[in-house]
């Protein structure tokens, strides 16, 4: 048990990257807080860790916003007396399109889930880690804000901030002994694929993105929740403002 009698608070656990680390850490024993802005995925995803003899609760709560940060924490708070681990995962992306058709609106929303949330989160989540001697922040940001595809500008853009975000981040909070890491999968199983391809997800179209991922397979909810555990457990105490990139090869 990797993460015995932890809590994990796991934004966009309603689905695809954050439903499998919730899942994952759940069997090595962490209390898990299953956040999404989709209630259907959030619920599903707390009764089937019950239902694996898991701990957990659904909030549904908008991360891009403080009191959605706010009821977060207190429901973490209220349900397990605290938490030592926040994956920041949810995000958002403008489908696959020339940047100068993408919306203000898209844009807006796209920094608001993918950066604004960054702040939200540090300012709730770290005097309440600090208070109870350190803990853990991972970030799921993506390879698309260190090797760019054409067509999703203002996502990879959003991206890179988060990454070096939260690396200023790791080094600001180390003095509090809270270690900030980021994950960056490549293209992933989930349901933001269609969006980032730009077109319907059949095989000769995956192929086309294959051929850019030297292992050969796209990312699955699996590959980034065994990085997240990783640097989610004290094996991992002295990595802190580290970037994996869970990849296939795709950024060498
Ligand atoms: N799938 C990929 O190809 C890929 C690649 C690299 C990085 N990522 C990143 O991985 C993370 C997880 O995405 P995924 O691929 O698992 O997609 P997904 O759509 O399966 O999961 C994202 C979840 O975030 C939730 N969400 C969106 N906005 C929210 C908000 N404001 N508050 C709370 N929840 C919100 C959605 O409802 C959804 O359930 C994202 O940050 C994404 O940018 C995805």
């Amino acid at each position: 048990m990797r993460l015995k009698s932890k809590v994990a608070l796991i934004t966009g656990a309603g689905s695809g990257f954050g439903e499998g680390i919730a899942k994952r850490f759940s069997k090595e024993g962490c209390k898990i807080v299953v956040n999404d802005i989709n209630s259907e995925g959030g619920e599903r995803v707390a009764e089937e860790i019950k239902a694996a003899g898991g701990q957990a609760v659904f909030l549904n709560a908008d991360i891009s916003t403080n009191q959605g940060w706010k009821t977060l924490v207190e429901a973490a708070v209220e349900s397990f007396g605290g938490f030592n681990v926040v994956i920041n995962n949810a995000g958002f992306t403008h489908k696959n399109q020339s940047m100068l058709t993408v919306s203000e609106e898209d844009f807006d929303r796209i920094y608001a889930v993918n950066v604004k949330s960054l702040f939200w989160s540090a300012s709730n989540v770290v005097p309440i880690l600090e208070r109870s001697g350190g803990g853990v922040m991972i970030t799921v940001a993506s390879v698309a804000g260190i090797r760019p595809r054409p067509g999703l500008t203002w996502y990879n853009g959003s991206k890179a901030s988060a990454i070096i975000t939260s690396r200023s981040m790791a080094v600001e909070l180390a003095p509090k002994k809270i270690r900030v890491n980021i994950i960056n999968p490549v293209m992933g199983e989930t349901a933001m694929l269609e969006d980032f391809m730009g077109m319907s997800d059949t095989p000769a179209n995956r192929e086309k993105f294959l051929g850019t991922i030297p292992l050969g397979r796209l990312a699955r909810p699996d590959d980034v929740a065994n990085a997240a555990l990783y640097l989610a457990s004290d094996e991992a105490e002295l990595i802190t403002g580290a970037c994996i990139e869970v990849d296939g090869g795709r950024t060498v």
